[in-house]
């Protein structure tokens, strides 16, 4: 069945097909790709992107979770948010990505707090967990903002994009999520 989360002002939804020009609309952006792993993405790319989270969608059991992030009230995809499980199947890493007009908002906070929500109440994970490049500080405070805890500074372990980068790790645990 379709996944739906609602927070106070977001409808967080499965993607459609005919979602791949909103996606590209943000993803073929410089700006947004670039603490990415992916590069820019062309029209081809996007489609083909759209029509791989459809697929894994349907995956029983269901291991990636690519959520569309849209303003109840309007459909308009304006983000995602996801997480896929780790080789442990009880846990899972973290992303998310936003359109920059509707950056600074609070909405990707908002919709990270729903996808933990989900992430340990319904699918009943033990931790969930994102890192990100600490020359990327709104994606550190967005972790942090919604109830991440700080767990340690990796130097340059990870080659992205044609150079070594440090990472900021961060995670939480379905104990820590309930208190
Ligand atoms: C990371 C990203 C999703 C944040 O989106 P957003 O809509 O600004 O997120 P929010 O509004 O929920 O929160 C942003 C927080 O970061 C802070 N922030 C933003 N830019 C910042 C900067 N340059 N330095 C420090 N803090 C910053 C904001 O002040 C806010 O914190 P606050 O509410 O305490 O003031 C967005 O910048 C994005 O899509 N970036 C491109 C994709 C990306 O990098 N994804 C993460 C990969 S690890």
């Amino acid at each position: 069945m379709d996944l739906r989360l609602e927070t106070a002002r977001l409808v967080l939804r499965e993607f459609r097909e005919d979602d791949w020009r909103a996606l590209h609309a943000t993803h073929s952006r410089e700006d947004v790709v670039r603490w990415l792993t992916i590069e820019p993405m062309d029209e081809a790319a996007a489609r083909e992107y759209v029509q791989g989270i459809m697929v894994s969608a349907r995956e029983q059991p269901r291991t990636v979770w690519d959520l569309a992030i849209t303003v109840k009230g309007d459909d308009a995809v304006l983000g995602r948010v996801g997480m896929k499980r780790d080789a442990d199947p009880r846990s899972a890493m973290l992303w998310f990505a936003l359109d920059p007009a509707h950056q600074g908002k609070g909405y990707v906070t908002e919709a990270v707090r729903a996808l933990l929500g989900h992430a340990f109440d319904d699918v009943k994970l033990h931790r969930v967990w994102g890192d990100c490049d600490p020359r990327n500080p709104a994606s550190a405070r967005v972790m942090e903002r919604a109830g991440m805890r700080r767990e340690g500074h990796l130097v340059q372990n990870v080659w992205i994009k044609g150079e070594w980068c440090d990472s900021l790790l961060f995670g939480l645990l379905a104990s820590e999520w309930r208190v």
